[in-house]
Parts: C-alpha cells; structure tokens; sequence
C-alpha cells in the first residue's frame, strides 16, 4: 500500500515524476477557499439528511475554517504528493479533526467536486469583470458626453471619410463593450447550476438532497444528468469566447490609441502614468498597455482553442485530460482582468487634442459626401452629383485647397447649381450635425445616446 488516499488496490508507491506530472496542486490551489465552501455545503447537506450526525457536521465544518484562515494567512503547506487542492485540504481535515475528516467525502467524487469548485471559483471572478465591465462603459460614457462636440476625422479603410465627432468613435467602442457585458452575463446564467451530487458519474447511493446543496451555494438549481455533470467544460469555454471576444474589442481601441498618440496622428495626450519610456531614445513615450493589451489578446485565443481541443472527442464521463481546462481558465481570467482594469483606468484619462483632430479632419475632403447630398438635394441625380464633386476634389488636390476653401465660381465650374449657402455644408460643423438621427454622429445625438446608454446600465 501507499501513502495516497486511493493506495488501497496499490502495490507500489506512485513514480516521484508520475506523481508530479499528474499533480495539479501547483495550479488548482488557486480554488482553495470555493473548495472549502463547497465541502461546507455539503457537510450541511449530509448532516440534514441524516448521513452525517451534526456533531460531525460541526466538528468538520469548525476544521475546514481553521483551514481556510491558515490558507488566508498563507501558512497552509501544500504537498505535490496529495496531488490537488481537494486531497491537500481533506488531508489536512483528518490531520486536525481526526477520524471524522475521513467522512467529509461521502456520496461525492472529486469529479463532481471540482467540477462545482471551478462553477464557485469563475462564478466570482465573473462577477468582478462585469463590475470592471461597468466601470468602463461608465468611463467612456463620460469621456463621449465631454468630447460630444470634438469633431475628428471618421476613416474607411484608414482613409478620411467623413467628419464624426470624438464622443461618438467613444460610444462606438461602449456598444462593443456592452455586448461583451451582455455575452458574460449570458454565459454566468447557463454555468450557475450545481454538478455536486453526480459523485464519480452516476449518482450516489446516499440520500442526498442537491436543491439543498445548490441553494446553500447560491445555485439556481441541480444539474440533470450525472455524467455530463462531470464532464461538461462549455462554461469555461463559453467564459473564454466571451473573453476572446472582449480581447479582440480591446485590441481594436488599442491600435486606434497607438496611432491616435503617434507624432504622425498626435489626436489625443495619455498621460505619463500610462506610458513607458525609452533606454535609448530620451524623446520617446511609448503607449505600452494598449501596445501589451493588443499583444495579450493572441493568449486568450490560444486558451479558446486549448479548451475547444482539450474537450474535443472526449468520450464521457470525467477523463483525466479535464484537469488541464484549470490553466487556459485561469490565466484568461487574470488576462482579461488586468487588461480591463488598465482600460477601465486609461480611458477617462485619455485629454482629447481637439485642435488636431480639427485640423486633420479639414483635410482630405471629409465634407464630399455633404456637397453630393447637397446637390442632390437641388434637384441632381445621386450618380451626377458624386461625378461633380468628384471633379472638384480633382480640383482641390491640384490645387492644394478643400472644398471649403474654395471660392463660389470656383465650385460652379462643375455645377451652376452650387449657391452661396453650399458653404453652410462644406463646414466640419454643419457636417457633423446634420447626421441628426438615432445612431447619428450629431453632438445632440450623442449626448441623447450617452443618456440612453447610462440608464440601460442603471436598469441592470
Ligand atoms: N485534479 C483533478 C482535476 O482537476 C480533480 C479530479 C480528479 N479526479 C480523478 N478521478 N482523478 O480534474
């Protein structure tokens, strides 16, 4: 026999390298106290149906907080050779409280159980992300409200388009972020059902009451089936689709912050707190957290197709092959939440270079598609109209000047319909407030949209 809680059938010790290399103390310690919390739950569960005394229960569940404040105080040992977070603490329960530690595992398996510690474990940093989620949509919604008015260039193709105005690039980027906010929320719903009770994957012959478990633990109900509790990972690969998705949102605003703080775009100011110097180059500051936010990104794809891999053909029920799901999860999670947290920070701080993003959208003719409405509004067919200011674009470039810097007999070379009130259109200003509809770049659009978007995050 050997020293394992499963040695009986055994009749060597465990390879020193086997026993390491199947070991997931070194990672999975980091579910230590929703361990604890489960264990609890089910001591209270046991006890009210009569497979524990309540004697035991007490003795047990007074062991297992000892345990957690000594894991709090950071002098619990953890032991490879007891191989996960689970069999480390219930030794330790047996060590403390002698015999009755040894009943704590009735009618359950570590298969059901860490399964319910990794639900516990995300469900909490779930909801901290949709905290920072919050944060900063409410620091965007505040930085559009401010820059309602800033008119910059809108691009195609990194090409002027037309003007837009700054708070409304900002509420472009909110909308991304509340999806992601809608997504996790979404996710949070369909994981908050408790596997405990599947035990290994068929059930338990004890009389085990789960709704109590899963009240106790704040789930909305049991789950259905014993063998997919045990071996159902969607949840940490739906948290990772979420998490992929935000990435990719994320990196999106960084590339548009690192261009927007280049000498070349020089739109907007990050202050130093958020940037890093050169060793070299005395002149430089270098916008490093978009710059690693964006790099960060190709990590948590990588843990989206670890997992969608690591669950693909798995034949049920609990395999081995799940404990690897705990280290893409995790460093997701820490991902994801250092790379909000320095969003959620940044983006109020962000002091907008109004002048520049001004002068850089009088130029590249942003208001063409202003005089073509305009004409069309005289009376000239859509096409006709692109083909004149086409030709006075034409003109412009030759000519180094914009439309609006063109005199009137200028423009009605290419249109005698062009009048004196064409210059009311050609400005940055009546182009940005004319696009005065719902999903608009108008600022009275803007500040309605803020408003709109402030309560439906009070409504949550
Ligand atoms: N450390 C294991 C994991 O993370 C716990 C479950 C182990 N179950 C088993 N039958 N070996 O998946």
């Amino acid at each position: 026999s050997t020293n394992q809680s499963w040695g009986g059938r055994f009749s060597e010790p465990t390879d020193a390298f086997v026993a390491r290399f199947t070991a997931s103390v070194d990672f999975d310690q980091r579910m230590a106290q929703h361990d604890i919390q489960g264990s609890i739950a089910h001591a209270t569960m046991l006890a009210g149906v009569g497979v524990l005394s309540e004697e035991e229960r007490d003795v047990i569940i007074a062991g297992l907080k000892e345990i957690s404040e000594e894991i709090a105080r950071g002098e619990f040992e953890w032991s490879v050779a007891l191989e996960d977070v689970h069999m480390n603490i219930e030794a330790r329960l047996t060590a403390k409280i002698g015999i009755t530690g040894k009943k704590l595992h009735t009618g359950r398996s570590r298969n059901d159980q860490v399964a319910t510690d990794i639900r516990l474990y995300l469900r909490d940093e779930i909801d901290a992300i949709d905290a920072e989620l919050t944060r900063l949509r409410e620091g965007m919604l505040g930085l559009a409200e401010q820059e309602a008015d800033t008119i910059m260039p809108g691009f195609t193709h990194l090409q002027s388009a037309q003007p837009v105005t700054f708070g409304h690039h900002l509420l472009a980027w909110q909308e991304m972020v509340a999806r992601d906010q809608d997504r996790l929320r979404d996710c949070r719903v369909r994981m908050n059902v408790l596997p405990l009770g599947a035990a290994a994957l068929a059930g338990t012959t004890f009389p085990i009451d789960r709704h109590v478990t899963s009240e106790l633990l704040g789930f909305d109900r049991p789950t259905e089936n014993s063998l997919d509790s045990v071996s159902d990972r969607d949840f940490a690969i739906e948290f990772t689709s979420f998490a992929s998705l935000l990435m990719m949102h994320l990196s999106r605003m960084s590339e548009e912050l690192v261009l927007w703080t280049s000498a070349q775009f020089d739109f907007i100011d990050l202050p130093d707190r958020f940037c890093t110097g050169s060793s070299i180059m005395p002149q430089k500051k270098n916008p490093d957290v978009p710059e690693l936010v964006r790099g960060k990104t190709g990590r948590v794809y990588g843990h989206l197709m670890s997992l969608l891999t690591l669950m693909k053909s798995q034949p049920l029920a609990y395999n081995k092959d799940n404990q690897e799901d705990k280290e893409p999860l995790f460093d997701t999670i820490d991902t994801v939440r250092g790379s909000l947290r320095a969003f959620a920070d940044m983006i109020p701080a962000i002091r907008a270079k109004s002048d520049n993003m001004y002068a850089s959208a009088s130029k590249g003719f942003a208001t063409a598609t202003d005089l073509a409405d305009y004409l069309v509004r005289k009376g000239v067919a859509f096409r006709d109209a692109h083909e004149i200011v086409g030709k006075s674009v034409a003109f412009g470039i030759e000519q180094q000047r914009d439309l609006s810097e063109m005199t009137l007999a200028e423009l009605q070379q290419f249109s005698d319909t062009i009048e004196q009130d064409v210059f009311d259109v050609l400005t940055l200003e009546g182009s940005v407030a004319a696009r005065n509809h719902i999903g608009g770049t108008a600022p009275n659009q803007v500040r309605a949209a803020v408003q709109r978007a402030r309560d439906a995050l009070a409504s949550r």
